[in-house]
């Protein structure tokens, strides 16, 4: 994993959005594995205040929360469409469909349009107990597209988003472990002490499906961007 720790959340998106633009203009985005959360939101506003075209790329995208559809205020779809899509036209966006009751058939459909569309860079956040995704702790490395039941403490995080936590859903449609890690290359943006551990314990310890971010030291292409709360339990040095 390259590690860069940045001043904060705006040197973050600049250092992010430079990688996505070489890559775009030598010819090597086409498909563009996307996350949600407040992290990634720097990035996308760096995106849309540029001039770049998307519109030759596909972008697929993590994860969306189970029994809310694509209009509703706090579902992924909307917050991908308000935050990028609606100001940023892509060839084409893919998101798991939260209405879609019949779970094993909505996972076969999203494993097979990542199949079809092999990610060039996928963005991921990570979560307080370093779930990527909605890959929980526990989560198999080798999990494709799966319906998964959300912790504890991700509702929680998460529901500040919401008006109540009851309101917050409990299950979410996720691509899996080993989905993302077909990506040729993953940048992950951590800012903010909450995320130190995590970020510790990915880069530090022996990888781990009780750490489902873990997996990605078995990667031989991450980009890790933090900011210096995020960093402050790492040993710096020790990944320059
Ligand atoms: C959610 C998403 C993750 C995201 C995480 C962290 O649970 N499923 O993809 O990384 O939240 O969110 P935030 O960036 O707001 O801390």
């Amino acid at each position: 994993m390259k590690l860069f720790v940045v001043k904060d959340n705006q040197e973050g998106a600049e250092l992010g959005y430079n990688i996505i633009r070489e890559a775009l203009v030598s010819g090597n985005l086409n498909v563009f594995g996307l996350a949600t959360g407040s992290t990634p939101i720097s990035l996308y506003d760096r995106i849309t205040a540029s001039d770049l075209d998307f519109t030759n790329v596909v972008s697929i995208n993590l994860d969306e929360y189970i029994g809310i559809g694509a209009d509703h205020i706090q579902s992924y779809n909307y917050f991908m469409n308000k935050h990028l899509f609606g100001k940023k036209p892509f060839k084409a966006n893919y998101l798991p469909n939260g209405l879609e009751e019949d779970a094993a058939k909505e996972c076969a459909r999203y494993d097979q349009i990542i199949a079809e569309n092999p990610i060039d860079i996928q963005i991921l956040g990570i979560g307080e107990n370093g779930h990527i995704g909605f890959n929980e702790p526990g989560a198999s490395f080798d999990s494709l597209t799966e319906k998964v039941a959300l912790t504890e403490s991700t509702i929680i995080a998460n529901s500040r988003m919401f008006d109540s936590i009851d309101e917050v859903p409990k299950f979410a449609y996720s691509m899996g472990i080993k989905s993302i890690m077909t990506a040729k290359t993953i940048i992950l943006f951590a800012y903010g002490e909450k995320k130190a551990d995590a970020i510790y314990k990915m880069m530090e310890e022996a990888p781990t499906e009780a750490l489902p971010a873990s997996a990605l030291q078995n990667h031989d292409n991450v980009i890790v961007i933090v900011d210096e709360q995020a960093a402050s339990k790492l040993d710096v040095t020790k990944h320059q």
